[in-house]
């Protein structure tokens, strides 16, 4: 193979394998909508500013129901990575040995929740009422959170000898977070703007 088409071959594996390792990440970012609702996170409680804390758009059943549906769906993509093609042939990774994998996946999308949690309270103490836009920090809020959650996940699933060395390091190399950090918004933004097509979402964005 001509050494520039392996370069773009292995640039466009690169891109593919950062996607699909974020995808525990991607499906907890979207479950809330469906899966959301109930007891607000802040208790309907407002900051000194006079505007609630987090807000009515960030509840208990989205940020802690998302995550564990996101790793229950991600138990197929898993289970492709070990046992097709998919996997061995074409390089898609898992998400590590069980029982990690689905703490990993569960730490991805509870990092999302958590994030996106974080960034309510910014948007709150910046006049942002719920659902308003806040570009750019809509699109990586939950990304910066996943991948923070990651880290710590897996440096405890390490520690506690579930996995040979740390996950994060060999999942996540420096080529992949690259991807994720610029790919992301761009991908949220089109995920989200389908939503509001399909009646999921009330805003575009
Ligand atoms: N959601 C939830 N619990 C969460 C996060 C989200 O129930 N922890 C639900 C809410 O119904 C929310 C919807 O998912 O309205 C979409 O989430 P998001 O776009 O993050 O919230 P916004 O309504 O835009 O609120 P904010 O301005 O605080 O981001
Ligand atoms: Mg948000």
């Amino acid at each position: 193979m001509p050494q520039r088409v392996g370069l773009a071959l292995d640039l466009w594996m690169t891109t593919l394998t950062a996607l699909w390792l974020m995808l525990p990440a991607y499906m907890s970012n979207m479950l809330p909508v469906f899966v959301g609702g109930g007891r607000p996170i802040d208790g309907g409680r407002v900051w000194k500013d006079g505007k609630r804390v987090l807000g009515d758009g960030k509840t208990w059943r989205g940020l802690l129901l998302a995550p564990l549906a996101a790793a229950a769906l991600t138990f197929p993509l898993q289970w492709l990575a070990e046992n097709t093609a998919w996997g061995a042939g074409l390089g898609f990774p898992a998400w590590g040995p069980f029982p990690a994998w689905f703490v990993l996946a569960f730490m991805l999308g509870l990092g999302a929740l958590t994030g996106d949690a974080v960034e309510s309270f910014f948007k709150r103490r910046t006049g942002r009422d719920r659902g308003d836009r806040w570009f750019p920090f809509d699109q990586l809020d939950f990304v910066v959170g996943a991948l923070v959650f990651a880290l710590l996940g897996a440096t405890l699933l390490d520690l506690v000898g579930l996995t040979e060395g740390n996950l994060f390091f060999s999942l996540f190399t420096w080529g992949r977070l690259l991807v994720i950090v610029l790919l992301t918004p761009a991908l949220h933004l089109l995920v989200n703007f389908i939503g509001y097509k399909i009646g999921a979402k009330d805003v575009p964005w």
